[in-house]
């Protein structure tokens, strides 16, 4: 019989993970903190978002005279309010807004920058399928009042935590500090994250790859053979793999840092850049795969490496299993 080891609820495990460093303030462990309690709210409305028509809120007002929100924009809103008041932060940055969000004159300001994408796979909000919150934490580059954007741009080698909500079949809430990635799940009936997985490691190779194959023809030639050798016959390397691909980027990765497996958003005709946002959600999933033993690159550079340019700036992503985002460079550097 296994042994009962006792819960570890999130909020625990962040104060121990505070406990390693001697000199941590509690700053972090309460944005931390914080953060959780806005997943739980979030997670609440995603839940309820298929009972908009059966309750009977109607076009743009609920029955409570309240506007109904569009639920990227509620969860937004959710997490700035719950972040922008605890002294924390200097500044934030999101997908969903224009420009920095600045922190309000009347609270006061910390010594760390949030930059998050509320809601990844909003597409997915309206069929029930898994979607999730990324986010990113820096520590502050100028030294008081309003954080600037240059405290936002650093490159995601800086990251002194990142991670990601599931809302799924149960909500997940995935992070890291640097050491080791833990994943807790959300019991409704008490209202708590609990750890049920503990120093999440990624295979060096997995049997799965992630694309929209119905961009093949606005692929590169080195990206369409790619996708050549990766469906063509060889036991050996366990080729053909089997495609999986969610359109939310988060639970995409999720399921292929269980399994193993490598996710790819190229360049394309329609996407020069490739489409996903380096700060919002490239940075925070690499910072979580390197530190699983996996690798993300955008086929020349770490992802981590990149130095920022811009806030909103697009970068192709190749990110999970270390073995397979190796072959996936290979193919653009013209070495297969
Ligand atoms: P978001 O919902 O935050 O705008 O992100 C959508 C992203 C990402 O989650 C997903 O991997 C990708 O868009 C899917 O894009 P395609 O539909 O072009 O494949
Ligand atoms: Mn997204
Ligand atoms: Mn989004």
């Amino acid at each position: 019989m296994q042994q009962f080891k006792g819960f570890m609820t999130l909020s625990r495990h962040i104060m121990e993970q505070e406990r390693k460093y001697p000199k941590a303030t509690g700053e972090f462990s309460s944005l931390l903190s914080d953060l959780a309690v806005a997943a739980k709210i979030v997670g609440r409305s995603v839940n309820k978002a298929g009972l908009v028509d059966v309750i009977g809120f109607t076009g743009d007002e609920n029955i409570f005279g309240e506007e109904v929100k569009k639920l990227d924009i509620l969860a937004n809103e959710t997490i700035v309010r719950t972040l922008d008041h605890g002294g924390h932060l200097c500044v934030m940055a999101s997908e969903e807004s224009n420009g920095l969000i600045k922190i309000p004159p009347e609270h006061p300001k910390g010594n760390y920058v949030f930059l998050f994408d509320p809601l990844d796979g909003s597409s997915n909000i309206d069929v029930n399928v898994s979607i999730g919150t990324i986010f990113s934490i820096f520590r502050r580059i100028s030294k008081e009042g309003d954080g600037t954007l240059q405290d936002c741009l650093q490159p995601g080698f800086y990251q002194v935590a990142a991670g990601y909500v599931l809302y799924g079949s149960s909500s997940m809430f995935v992070y890291s500090t640097g050491q080791g990635v833990h994943g807790f799940t959300y019991d409704p009936g008490i209202g708590e994250f609990l750890l049920s997985n503990e120093n999440m490691t990624v295979p060096d190779r997995g049997k799965i790859f992630s694309m929209n194959t119905g961009y093949l023809n606005f692929w590169p030639d080195e990206i369409r053979r790619y996708y050549d050798y990766i469906t063509s016959v060889d036991p050996a390397t366990n080729r053909p793999y089997s495609l999986r691909y969610i359109g939310s980027l988060v639970a995409d990765f999720h399921r292929n840092l269980l399994y193993g497996g490598v996710f790819i958003y190229p360049p394309d005709k329609k996407h020069p850049n490739g489409k996903l946002r380096l700060m919002y959600e490239a940075n925070p999933l690499a910072f979580l795969v390197e530190k699983a033993g996996g690798a993300a690159s955008d086929g020349f550079t770490p992802i981590l490496q990149k130095q920022p340019v811009d806030i909103d700036q697009e970068t192709p992503l190749i990110i999970g299993s270390k073995e397979d985002v190796a072959v996936v460079e290979d193919f653009l550097r013209g070495k297969k």
